[in-house]
């Protein structure tokens, strides 16, 4: 007889939306590195759990001081890559409420689901494209209830060839789609009057109550949307035009998308409420090949920039049967995670697919017209298509966890007194750090704080994220800032007050220099550009 626990069992599958889950049976995540990025993130202020007094909230979370401004510094980056230091692509920032008809053109009201089941067993819920698979006809042992003072039964997988990952029982119930896409009604009418009433004044079965009800949400129904992306299909017109943009060009957004996620995972890697860094970049049909080639290594690199280990991405070309449905190609940029290679962002080949399904459902021609080129069908001049769109899309606080993890670092090392200690050391790249420079009076006395103060505004002023600090030791400090990552700690002692010198010191080396307190800005700034 076969045993199988959840953990046991490696496999891979793809979610509705496109996303591949690796080895989601539960394979044993390396919980060490997790553990320690979480209780430090919490600890130092970057991420706590939504609502926590209350008890938390699983799939959300609030971004503290330093959390808030580490998700700012990532997104800028991306900002200044993707739209400043290029010609060829511009922003929007688009509601997150959208006309419903949205959701219908672009497949997610009968695409975005994934499959739930019931197990008759243990009365487990959860998603069969995440359960742990075997052969149809193999036997099974679980134990009944899922309790581990049940009896042991047997039992054998159906042609379903899965099992509950709970408790292994492969009795289960029929799978029924679960969208994940957030609705809510809009306008101050409860739609649900009208149904209550129509319920109450009619006999009706479970059946006609779901249709009665779901009837009644329609009309004013609206969705969070799932991804950023469709907003900038929708409005490729209005930015083509306005701006009088050429094909290749791109649209970039940034903001909060929403999936009422089954199983939320992992901390911020699974959440049902995230942010999206996504472009959609619109070429001529025939050059979509070259272009996501190009924008896959493009994006490769830019992770790799602000990574200390950069063999820890790779990119992965998507097998026939992962792909979302809107997509002819994909590559992922994937990240060793500590529980194994998994999907930081996706660079999808999207065809014309979005903005066909626009223009059919919406009525306006959403095409590009080339008064430059022939139409390779007639030969006439002037060449009328519906772009294809190359979409590079990242996960902005996914890719936020990404960095804390490749930062996230214990160096062995001995305190004042000889004694082994270990250096928590967060090594965020420098413009990633959410404090550039920390300011230090040696003592909290004899006019090192007054002096320390006048440095920091010096900082203020030149808009760097400083902060002043002259709470405990000179050593804590320095450990504080190492385990936030500030890059440099400038020290304002004695000698400062003798000869206008700071001390200097690396976060990462821990070495110091005496550098001229006027100085002292510029170094900061020439350590950002590095
Ligand atoms: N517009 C295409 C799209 O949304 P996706 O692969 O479903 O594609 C893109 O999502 C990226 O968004 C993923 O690579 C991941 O980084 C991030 N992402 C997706 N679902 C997420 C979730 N539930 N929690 C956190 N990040 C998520």
């Amino acid at each position: 007889m076969l045993l199988i626990s959840a953990s046991n069992s490696g496999f891979s599958v793809r979610k509705a939306s496109g996303e591949r889950l690796n080895n989601p049976s539960g394979a044993k995540v390396s919980e060490d590195l997790l553990n320690k990025v979480v209780s430090l993130a919490k600890r130092r202020g970057f991420i706590f759990q939504s609502s926590e007094i209350y008890g938390g909230l699983k799939s959300a979370y609030d971004y503290g001081p330093l959390g808030v401004e580490l998700k700012r510094n990532i997104s800028n980056c991306w900002w200044e890559s993707m739209v400043h230091a290029r010609e060829d692509v511009v922003g929007l920032d688009a509601a997150i409420f959208m006309h419903p008809r949205v959701w219908k053109a672009s497949g997610h009201l009968a695409e975005f689901s994934d499959p739930l089941v019931d197990c008759l067993n243990c009365g487990g819920r959860f998603r069969a494209d995440k359960a742990p698979t075997l052969p149809p006809e193999s036997p099974v042992t679980f134990r009944a209830g899922g309790k581990s003072d049940g009896d042991e039964l047997q039992g054998t997988v159906s042609d379903r060839g899965y099992i509950c990952p709970l408790c292994n029982c492969p009795n289960l119930s029929a799978e029924r789609q679960f969208n994940l896409m957030f609705r809510t009604s809009i306008g101050p009418v409860d739609p649900l009057d009208k149904a209550i009433k129509k319920i109450v004044h009619g006999r009706m079965n479970a059946k006609e109550i779901r249709k009665t009800v779901e009837e009644a949400l329609q009309p004013s129904a609206i969705y969070l949307r799932p991804e950023t992306a469709q907003a900038i299909f929708v409005q490729y017109q209005n930015v083509q035009q306005s701006l009088g943009m050429k094909i290749p060009f791109g649209i970039a957004q940034i903001g909060k998308a929403f999936r009422n996620e089954i199983i939320t995972e992992k901390f911020i890697f699974r959440t049902c409420e995230f942010e999206q860094m996504e472009l959609e970049f619109f070429v001529e049909p025939g050059t979509e090949g070259d272009w996501l080639d190009y924008w896959s290594k493009a994006r490769m690199q830019w992770w790799q920039t602000f990574a200390n280990s950069t063999e820890n991405f790779r990119l992965r070309p998507h097998e026939a049967d992962e792909l979302a449905h809107y997509a002819s190609a994909c590559y992922d940029i994937e990240y060793a995670y500590p529980w194994g290679w998994d999907e930081l962002e996706g660079i999808a080949s999207r065809t014309d697919y979005d903005l066909r399904k626009h223009s059919e459902e919406s009525g306006s021609k959403l095409h590009f017209f080339d008064q430059q080129k022939e139409d390779p069908e007639t030969g006439k001049p002037g060449y009328r298509y519906i772009p294809y769109v190359i979409e590079p899309s990242a996960g902005l606080t996914r890719g936020l966890l990404v960095y804390l993890l490749d930062a996230y670092t214990e160096e062995g090392g001995k305190d004042a007194d000889g004694n082994d200690k270990i250096r928590k050391v967060l090594k965020l790249h420098p413009r990633l750090a959410p404090i550039k420079a920390a300011i230090l009076p040696l003592v909290k006395k004899e006019g090192l704080p007054e002096r320390a103060e006048k440095l920091s505004l010096e900082f203020f002023q030149s808009g760097i994220n400083a902060r002043f600090d002259a709470q405990q030791s000179i050593g804590k400090r320095y450990a504080k800032h190492d385990e936030i990552g500030t890059p440099f700690c400038i020290t304002v002692d004695h000698q400062t007050l003798e000869d206008e010198t700071v001390t200097i010191r690396d976060r990462d080396s821990t070495e110091q220099q005496r550098i001229s307190a006027s100085q002292a800005v510029q170094f900061v700034l020439d350590g950002l550009k590095k």
